[in-house]
């Protein structure tokens, strides 16, 4: 790790020199100003300063006006005060400006690192911070250009700030967790909780505890008495996800809660109101499952106030580059990686694939092929074969496919050479050339 930047800025030789020592021994790299105006171009013209220590009192720009620019050019930058005497009330004016702390002088060894490494402190936490909501941002973004998803964010701005229970019905992968996310994140109780519930991933016996809660002694194991989710999503959002694997006596319970705004938890008395809005989703057709007699109509009604259809990848093409791009760009960023790129052979698979698993089966491809393929380029040759036989619907596009796979394969052993690759191949040079632009093959992005 390089060491931090602390740029010193005093008018006085000697303080400088006095506290850029005791900085230096602390594992500090140390720059030097001595007045306002120059501290202000080292910060400007040198981006990486994280922490300038400066006096007050100083010809041209002083400390204050000095502060008051870093806090302008950027403000994440801790700003440390030094005040002689008499200067002590300055030094208070100046944390109400926003400076990190004060050191009085004469400077002692103990309070300047103490404070310096607090300033540091914080400034790292609050870049991890900052950090950190970028990547959940970029994790819960919604990506997609097709009319489909054009729609859908319609819809979205529509439901979300409403408080009307909201079903989304979409194949594995399609993003139904995204989107709830995105409702309750677009709706009025955005500060309140959101409490996700996989109704097909919890026993049959649990399920009513764990929406419903329970008293103590409820049943065995039941050692003490245990809120439900509904309890816990209390003025916020509870998110039942994939509701159509509920058990007939479940959806009877929760059918009640729903009408009566209140339950009651598992081998309880009491009354509880509750006040939630639920977002389901099912991977499931509920309409089918109704047929079958898996599923109350009554609850699907309930629940079915606002429908929100999420389309299958394979019916909206037009995102898939969208997504690889996103994609490619965190999981590259993710690895420490250089950003790869895609031949447009690879594209064109892609492009083909019909994607049952949807965008989950995108995601986990690219951060496959990003781990996993060496060099800048994800070529046709690193795209698992699956892909290749989905796209051969014929005898004769089979024997095409085959082909192109084969000639790019061969292109890519001799380094995109013609002159070898058609001796390999045992054909014309000529007859190369006319198969490259058949296939659309760029020897030179293979
Ligand atoms: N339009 C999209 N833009 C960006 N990422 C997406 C999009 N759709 C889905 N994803 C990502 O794909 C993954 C699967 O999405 P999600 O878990 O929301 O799907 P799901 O419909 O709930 O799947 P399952 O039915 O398997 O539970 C997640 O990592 C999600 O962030
Ligand atoms: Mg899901």
């Amino acid at each position: 790790m390089s060491r931090p930047r602390v740029l010193i800025v005093d008018d006085e030789a000697r303080i400088r020199s006095s506290l850029g020592g005791i900085l230096i021994d602390e594992g500090y790299d140390i720059f030097m100003a001595d007045n306002g105006l120059t501290a202000l171009e080292k910060i400007r013209g040198n981006g990486s300063v994280d922490l300038v220590i400066t006096d007050i009192w100083m010809p041209k720009v002083d400390g204050l006006e000095l502060l008051k620019e870093i806090r302008h050019v950027n403000p994440d930058i801790p700003v440390i005060m030094i005040s002689g005497h008499g200067t002590i009330e300055t030094a208070v004016k100046a944390i109400k400006m926003g400076a990190f702390d004060f050191i009085e002088k004469p400077l002692t060894l103990e309070k300047t690192v103490l404070v310096v490494k607090h300033a540091m402190d914080q400034r790292r936490l609050q870049a991890e911070n900052r950090n950190l909501w970028v990547r959940i941002n970029k994790k819960y973004k919604i990506i997609g250009c097709s009319k489909a998803m054009d729609e859908l964010r319609r819809q979205i701005e529509v439901a979300a700030p409403t408080n009307g229970r909201v079903l989304i019905y979409g194949e594995n992968g399609t993003g139904k967790e995204l989107i709830a996310r995105e409702i309750y994140e677009k709706s009025k109780r955005k500060d309140k909780p959101f409490v996700s519930v996989n109704c097909a991933a919890i026993p049959e016996d649990l399920i009513e505890s764990e929406l419903f809660g329970h008293e103590k002694g409820a049943f065995t194991g039941a050692i003490c008495s245990k809120q439900g989710k509904f309890e816990l999503a209390d003025g916020g959002t509870l998110f039942l996800d994939e509701v159509g694997d509920m058990s007939q006596k479940t959806q009877a319970k929760l059918l009640r809660v729903l009408e009566e705004g209140a339950l009651q938890r598992v081998g309880g008395v009491k009354v509880i109101k509750v006040n939630v809005r639920v977002i389901a989703a099912s991977n499931k057709n509920l309409k089918e499952e109704i047929k079958r007699g898996n599923f109350r109509d009554d609850l699907y009604y309930r629940l079915n106030v606002i429908p929100v259809e999420i389309p299958c990848l394979k019916e909206r093409k037009e995102d898939i580059a969208l997504l690889l791009d996103h994609f490619l760009k965190e999981f590259c960023s993710d690895n420490g990686k250089n950003l790869k790129k895609v031949t447009p052979e690879a594209l064109d698979l892609m492009m083909c694939y019909d994607w049952p698993g949807n965008v989950r089966e995108l995601k986990n491809l690219i951060e496959r092929l990003v781990i996993m393929v060496p060099g800048n380029a994800i070529t046709a040759m690193d795209i698992p074969l699956s892909f290749h036989e989905n796209n051969q619907p014929s005898l004769g596009k089979a024997k095409q496919e085959f082909e192109k796979y084969f000639i790019i394969k061969v292109l890519r052993s001799s380094q995109g050479n013609i002159s070898k690759s058609a001796k390999i191949l045992k054909i014309e040079r000529s007859l190369l050339y006319q198969k490259l632009k058949k296939y659309n093959i760029k020897p030179k992005n293979i």
